[in-house]
């Protein structure tokens, strides 16, 4: 067994780390605080190959695999977690799924502006009674000849106010034998008539990446903008997010690791009781625990990435365990790290309290922790 990155997967990791050295990470406060999206940012990334790291060059990606794309997401959430899950909605929640399930002309039309950074898109499957129950939708897209007339509403939908491209789950056949085949997925133009964007949610953390609700009125998709056939909807949002929890893991590793560097940084710098903080054990215990929790995440992480780049078919147990954990290490390791900065932690002067507010989220988008359990526990009851 081999745990060593291959040359491929360090050149990714040294690019992403220089890029988010020298532009991302000296902007991070600020991108929270404003809450301002990082336009430049993701078109730089976009430009560097990064918004379809793993999508073939044929269609204007990277042709990387899935480690290194786990690698890029680690390393950018690492400067800045709001950018971190941008990257991540459009590589796993849009381009992929166009990849996996669409025709040539999709992935011409769509694919190839979205991998090479020119379009960013956004995966509309939550609505207000489907978020973990996503099974449960109301938003109907209703055949027309030669077009589907969309009507309902999403909401909580990462990148949606910045987003020229959709995946939008929608019912097309409420009467289907199986509920999962009454659902369908289309790719939307979001500057059709009829799609607006309402709430923007003011949120705890990441707070750069726009999460907001899009309105459906009539909205007229091309019949040729069905994404599969008819009734392969569930399915696909289904797959479709079990790479995306691996963009997430890796996002909390990100944060996790940064969370972990500030807090050894400051053990360093503050001294109590006229020594150092980090000299004493209860620094340390707490510290070889966060390194700790930070390396098993890691190892899962890529492990899922991995199997879902041999196409391993159980890779989706293994991407909500990565996810579950690195989540979960995530606000353990950001909340020590507070706990390690002590009064100054609490304050908006170090960045241990936006680490904090980052990681929360990732225990609840793409699949709750709960939701990642449920999945790991049917995989080990289905036989
Ligand atoms: N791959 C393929 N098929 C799958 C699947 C998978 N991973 N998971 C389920 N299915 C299939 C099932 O086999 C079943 O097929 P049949 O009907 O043919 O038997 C069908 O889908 C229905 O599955 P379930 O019976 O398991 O459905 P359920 O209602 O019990 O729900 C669930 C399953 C796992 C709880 C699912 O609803 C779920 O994942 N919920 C969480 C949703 C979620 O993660 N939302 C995140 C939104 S996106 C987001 O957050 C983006 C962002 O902003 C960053």
């Amino acid at each position: 067994m081999d745990f060593t990155l291959n040359e491929n997967q360090k050149m990714i990791q040294n690019m992403v780390k220089r890029f988010v050295k020298d532009k991302l990470a000296p902007i991070a406060a600020d991108i929270d605080k404003k809450g301002e999206f990082p336009k430049k940012i993701v078109k730089e990334l976009g430009k560097q190959g990064i918004m379809g790291i793993s999508v073939p060059s044929q269609w204007g990606g990277s042709e990387m695999d899935v480690v290194s794309y786990a690698i890029a997401v680690e390393e950018i959430s690492r400067g800045c977690a709001s950018t971190g899950v941008i990257v991540s909605v459009n590589n796993s929640l849009v381009c992929d799924p166009i990849l996996q399930y669409g025709n040539d002309y999709q992935k011409e039309e769509f694919l190839t502006p979205l991998a090479s950074g020119k379009k960013l898109g956004c995966f509309a499957l939550t609505e207000p009674g489907a978020g973990s129950d996503a099974l449960n939708q109301k938003t109907v897209a209703v055949k027309d000849g030669d077009y589907y007339i969309i009507n309902g509403s999403k909401n909580f939908i990462t990148n949606a106010s910045e987003a020229d491209i959709a995946i939008v789950i929608a019912v097309t056949d409420k009467n289907a034998t199986k509920k999962s085949r009454s659902i369908s997925a289309f790719i939307v133009d979001m500057k059709s008539e009829g799609v607006s964007i309402g709430k923007i949610e003011d949120k705890l953390g990441i707070k750069g990446a726009s999460s907001c609700s899009i309105i459906f009125e009539d909205v007229k998709v091309p019949a040729n903008q069905l994404l599969g056939n008819e009734g392969d909807g569930f399915k696909i949002a289904m797959t479709t997010l079990d790479g995306g929890r691996i963009g997430i893991a890796a996002q909390a590793l990100g944060i996790a690791q940064s969370a972990l560097d500030d807090a050894v940084a400051y053990s360093k710098e503050r001294k109590q009781f006229n020594q150092y903080i980090h000299e004493f054990q209860g620094i340390q215990f707490m510290m070889a625990e966060m390194s700790t929790k930070l390396e098993a995440a890691r190892l899962l992480v890529y492990k899922s990435a991995y199997l879902k780049e041999i196409k391993d078919p159980n890779y989706g147990t293994f991407s909500a365990m990565a996810k579950l954990y690195a989540a979960e290490t995530a606000s353990f390791i950001a909340t020590k790290g507070i706990q390690i900065h002590g009064g100054y932690g609490y304050t908006k002067d170090y960045p241990a309290e936006r680490h904090f507010r980052d990681a929360r989220i990732t225990e609840i988008y793409e699949g709750t922790s709960e939701i990642q359990k449920i999945v790991i526990a049917r995989s080990l009851l289905k036989n």
